[in-house]
């Protein structure tokens, strides 16, 4: 990997220091999955990623329209939401993308300030700030387009003491698969088209006051048949990341290209999910019936030594067993991180999730990539659609 990559500015804290953050975000508040079945999405996600039962809305609460299942793993919520009849607009979404992510909804301190910022700033209206209560109080939501038909949705609990939101009940359930370690979402990728990378940063910049603390380009990313390019966003504090793909072109069809093919368009392309025991993680999902991307080859682990440098000696990870369950392995100047990727989890080839564990590395496993893309490639040809 071409030193460029090693350059990044890190000083993200600097950056913002002196200058107010106009949309101050508290963390990722949950995300949102169309899907067919949201019944059995739910099954899937406590039986094979250790999510725990949370919050249930449907016929029972006297939700006509759709059904929604809340999952919980330590800070991570999801929610899986199906329609209920035919003239729900959710069939639309469905019909064209297929099961994907909707909503990645944030956390903030004023949902309504939120969205008057955002829209002062050009953004294009999903939500008016809408008020919900209950017995456990009230929630403030708003809500604007981003990428595609992808909705950010900006949500003030602060007077809010009940399980998720109003409208929701606590949902008890006898089948509690364990937890496999995930703490939070590290970060969520979306694929935008041809030459609409620079646009989305530039929005992501101007109407979130995000800023572009990572690139990759072409020549760094690619392999001998397909590239892509890359700009990872960050938030104010740090806490919030979406790295922007766009397909580059190449002798064959891309991963990104594939992917825009099949959604039908832009799209979230995946969730990582950071734990502090990777090998642990890695197993249960294996062990849950989990697909991972094929391997890399030996000689991508007999050169990971030389790409960890001086970081080897506070490695504490047993190389063997990393390279038994096919983890990857990259540092930066600041550390290392250990990652892996699993196959798409939708019949459509679109979204997968990363699991990661941080070591102090700040990066996004540039040293991997070429591995990791010549693994998704393998994917590619025998889907017939490399
Ligand atoms: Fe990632």
């Amino acid at each position: 990997m071409s030193k460029d990559i090693k350059s990044v500015n890190y000083g993200l804290e600097k950056i913002f220091k002196g200058a107010q953050d106009f949309l101050p975000l508290l963390g990722t508040d949950y995300v949102e999955f169309y899907v067919g079945n949201a019944k059995q999405s739910a099954h899937f996600y406590k039986t094979a990623f250790g999510f725990q039962s949370c919050a249930y809305k449907g016929l029972e609460t006297g939700s006509r329209d759709s059904v929604s299942y809340v999952l919980k793993q330590d800070k991570i919520r999801l929610v899986l939401t199906t329609p209920l009849n035919s003239k729900s607009p959710i069939n639309n979404h469905l019909v064209k993308h297929g099961d994907g992510v909707k909503v990645v909804a944030l956390w903030v301190e004023d949902a309504r300030k939120a969205y008057e910022e955002t829209i002062k700033r050009g953004a294009k209206s999903y939500m008016e700030p809408m008020v919900e209560t209950d017995e456990h109080g009230e929630v403030v939501r708003s809500a604007i387009y981003t990428y595609g038909e992808t909705v950010h949705m900006f949500v003030e609990r602060k007077n809010y003491k009940g399980t998720f939101l109003p409208g929701f009940k606590p949902w008890k359930s006898e089948y509690n698969p364990t937890p496999v370690g995930f703490k939070f979402i590290d970060h969520m990728v979306g694929n935008v088209g041809w030459g609409e990378m620079n646009t989305w940063v530039k929005w992501y910049e101007e109407v979130m006051g995000f800023e572009n603390f990572l690139s990759f380009d072409d020549k760094q990313i690619h392999t001998e048949y397909s590239a892509l390019m890359s700009k990872v966003m960050s938030n104010g504090n740090g806490r919030i990341k979406f790295p922007i793909n766009e397909p580059a072109k190449g002798k064959k069809r891309s991963q990104i290209e594939e992917y825009l093919d099949f959604y039908e368009g832009p799209g979230v392309q995946h969730l990582a999910m950071a734990t502090d025991d990777i090998i642990s993680t890695v197993a249960q999902l294996k062990s849950r019936g989990v697909e991972f991307l094929p391997p890399p080859p030996q000689s991508y682990y007999d050169d990971i030594p030389r790409r960890l440098g001086e970081h080897k000696k506070m490695m504490k990870e047993d190389m063997t067993e990393l390279q038994k369950l096919s983890i990857m392995v990259d540092a930066d100047e600041e550390g290392y991180l250990l990652q892996i990727f699993t196959k798409p989890v939708e019949d459509r080839p679109t979204l997968f999730f990363e699991i990661i564990q941080r070591m102090g590395a700040k990066g996004f496993g540039a040293g991997n990539f070429k591995a990791l893309f010549e693994s998704i490639e393998r994917e590619q040809a025998n889907r017939g659609t490399l």
